[in-house]
């Protein structure tokens, strides 16, 4: 591959989904649901979710997303397309008019927010996702709050996946560069030991450098077999280490397909790829 991404993603076959589909799937009206491949396999999984904010508008038409062990997946689309609002969504923060949540085979549809951390929900979201006035080490501490055992062994990994951390440890977060913030962000998730970790644009804001190295440590943390759900706006970069990625415009599913089978669709890569 000639963008230097070529030797990059999942490629430890031993702990992705075997399953191997290939065919890309560009949604008709209303078939989001019907055409999505394998859901009784998921590990996490958004199905048919239809809904909105409080009594407004509904943002999320027929909404399909969902991740297996192995994996990661990607949700990519224009600015509004509801990709927040799904990440949201699977999380419960937002009532759903229709459709459910399942985890590890288990409806949660109904459940708090704080419910699915307990389940194994890790969740980082697009804003506001770390305490600016705390140290590291306290947005960790806080990261660990459903736990009642020794968190130092968590931690400690999580210092050695990002070791910018351990040496700021002391330092208030607010006070480091954006992707060292975006680090702490997703070690206070990690900090729950969760069995799934969704992300919402971890790499926002960061340099392309550091966006590369990040999605480095979200391939190590992959590898641990935690399977991760994440949005990204970075689309390209993201879906090169993608087993699957979802496409999402104006709330519905457009497309679906593994990441590279998305990366060579001409469709996709001219209207959400720039050509
Ligand atoms: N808290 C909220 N209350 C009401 N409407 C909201 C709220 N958050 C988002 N929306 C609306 O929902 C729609 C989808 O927004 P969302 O944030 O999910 O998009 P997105 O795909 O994540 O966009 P971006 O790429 O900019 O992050 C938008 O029309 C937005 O105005
Ligand atoms: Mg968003």
């Amino acid at each position: 591959m000639s963008d230097g991404y070529g030797d990059r993603g999942n490629k430890d076959r031993s702990i992705t989904n075997p399953h191997g589909r290939g065919d890309l799937v560009a949604h008709g009206e209303g078939d989001a649901g019907a055409a999505t491949p394998a859901l009784e396999s998921a590990f996490l999984a958004g199905v048919n979710m239809t809904g909105g904010y409080g009594r407004g508008a509904d943002i999320l038409h027929d909404c399909t997303v969902s991740v297996e062990p192995g994996e990661i997946a990607v949700i990519v689309g224009p600015n509004g397309a509801g990709k927040s609002t799904a990440m949201k969504a699977i999380f419960g923060m937002l009532d759903l008019r229709e459709g459910r949540v399942t985890l590890d085979g288990e409806n949660i549809t109904g459940l708090s927010p704080q419910a699915r951390v307990s389940k194994g929900m890790g969740f980082v979201p697009q804003v506001r996702n770390i305490f600016a006035a705390l140290t590291v080490e306290e947005n960790l501490e806080m990261g660990a709050f459903i736990r009642r055992d020794d968190i130092r062994p968590t931690m400690e990994q999580i210092y050695d996946l990002f070791p910018i951390l351990r040496e700021k440890r002391r330092q208030p977060a607010g006070e480091l560069s954006g992707g060292q913030r975006q680090q702490v962000a997703v070690g206070r998730a990690l900090m729950t030991k969760p069995k799934v970790l969704m992300l919402d644009e971890p790499t926002a804001g960061v340099s392309p450098i550091v966006m590369d190295e990040l999605f480095d440590r979200i391939i190590e943390v992959s590898r641990t077999g935690i399977p991760i759900l994440m949005v990204e706006q970075n689309a390209r970069q993201a879906l090169e280490i993608a087993d699957k990625g979802y496409v999402l415009v104006q709330g519905r599913n457009a497309f679906t397909g593994t990441g590279r089978d998305l990366l060579a669709d001409a469709e996709v890569r001219k209207s959400f790829l720039g050509g």
